[in-house]
């Protein structure tokens, strides 16, 4: 049966698209589901600092190709939670240190499979644990938040305290305003944002800043159409999109630069069936996955975003994405609805 519904995008009706522009989607459901088969490689052995955000990936690049049940929830609820540590946080991988990178994505896994209740029955207080744990995580001085108790502080970790406090319900737990201030302090005068306050404009930190003022309820405070004409420069003459001026394109940033473009409306400033093409190119169409640009190797990171990125530019065939959680919009409609 193929998972790609309705005719495709084309010209003519009953016209058929060349090889390389067609979603592949049933070879990205087996690419994702071998993953975890391949534990005699030695690449699946090198890759276990990432394996809990790698689940993440893989589960919501299922749930974006309507193949929801294509990993077994009971199985996948199990590994999550043995990744959880005593202090409420969890590692990469059983045995591995909290950081808050692993906790965001074991929460956004739980949300994705309804599972809070799951959580509570096998860890009571659960939900408060790990909110204690990311809340601790808050620099009282400036606001911003820290991956562990190491002390590395960066606005991914920000966006990542807000995505999932806010998933559990727990927002209320951290000093809002004073993050907010922070990210505030991220902006630059092209209208993006960096890692920390002075520090380059880039993509991937564009996501984070906006997507936690998102979450804050705080869109008010983006400068909209200087921002939108920054990442509209991201757009590249083969349709991909880079990360800051001078880079290389790279299909990640089809959901880094897209999924801010969608949060302040300027998503058609962008050429969507050019960016859609290009991501198109960089599938394995043989083996499933795509890969950061034509002919590369296909990863697990880089297929969620490149799902993600047809999926805001509505291409057919995918389920709608949140541009704020990176979680399909029907789980993340189901649970905030819940939390307020
Ligand atoms: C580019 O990284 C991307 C970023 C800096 C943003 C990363 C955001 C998170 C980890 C937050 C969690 C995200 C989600 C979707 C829930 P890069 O290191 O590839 O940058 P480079 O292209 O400059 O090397
Ligand atoms: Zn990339």
């Amino acid at each position: 049966m193929s998972l790609v519904s309705g005719p495709g995008r084309g010209g003519a009706k009953g016209e058929q698209l060349p090889e390389e522009l067609q979603l592949h989607a049933d070879k990205h459901v087996a690419y994702i589901q071998s993953l975890d088969t391949r534990k005699d490689e030695l690449e699946y052995w090198l890759t276990e600092h990432l394996r809990l955000n790698g689940l993440y990936w893989g589960l919501t690049a299922l749930h974006l190709l309507g193949a929801p049940d294509a990993l077994p929830r009971s199985e996948v609820i199990d590994f999550v939670l043995s990744c959880m540590v005593e202090s409420g946080g969890f590692g990469a991988a059983p045995g591995h240190d909290a950081h808050m990178l692993y906790t965001v994505s074991a929460v956004q896994i739980l949300a994705t499979l309804d599972a809070f209740e799951d959580l509570e029955a096998r860890v009571p207080g659960g939900r408060e644990k790990i909110g204690k744990f990311i809340a601790n995580l808050q620099d009282p001085t400036t606001g911003t938040f820290f991956g562990d108790e190491w002390g590395e502080s960066d606005t991914r970790f920000l966006y990542g305290a807000f995505n999932a406090l806010s998933l559990l319900g727990l927002l209320h737990t951290v000093d809002v305003d004073k993050a907010v201030a922070h990210v505030q302090a991220c902006a630059n005068f092209d209208g993006g944002f960096g890692t920390s306050p002075g520090a380059e404009s880039h993509s991937g930190q564009v996501f984070t800043c906006v997507g936690a003022l998102a979450i804050a309820g705080r869109l008010d405070l983006v400068e909209r159409d200087k921002l939108g004409a920054w990442l509209s420069e991201r757009q590249l003459p083969n349709g991909g999109l880079n990360g800051r001026p001078e880079k290389l394109e790279d299909v990640c940033y089809s959901w880094w630069v897209m999924s801010a473009m969608a949060m302040i409306d300027r998503l058609h400033w962008i050429d969507g069936k050019k960016l859609a093409d290009f991501i198109l190119k960089c599938q394995d169409p043989e083996l499933g996955g795509f890969a950061d640009r034509p002919g590369d190797a296909v990863d697990v990171f880089h297929t969620v975003f490149a799902l993600a990125g047809l999926s805001l530019v509505k291409h057919p065939g995918l389920q709608e994405v949140d541009p704020v959680y990176c979680m399909p919009k029907s789980v993340t409609q189901r649970v905030l609805k819940v939390q307020r």
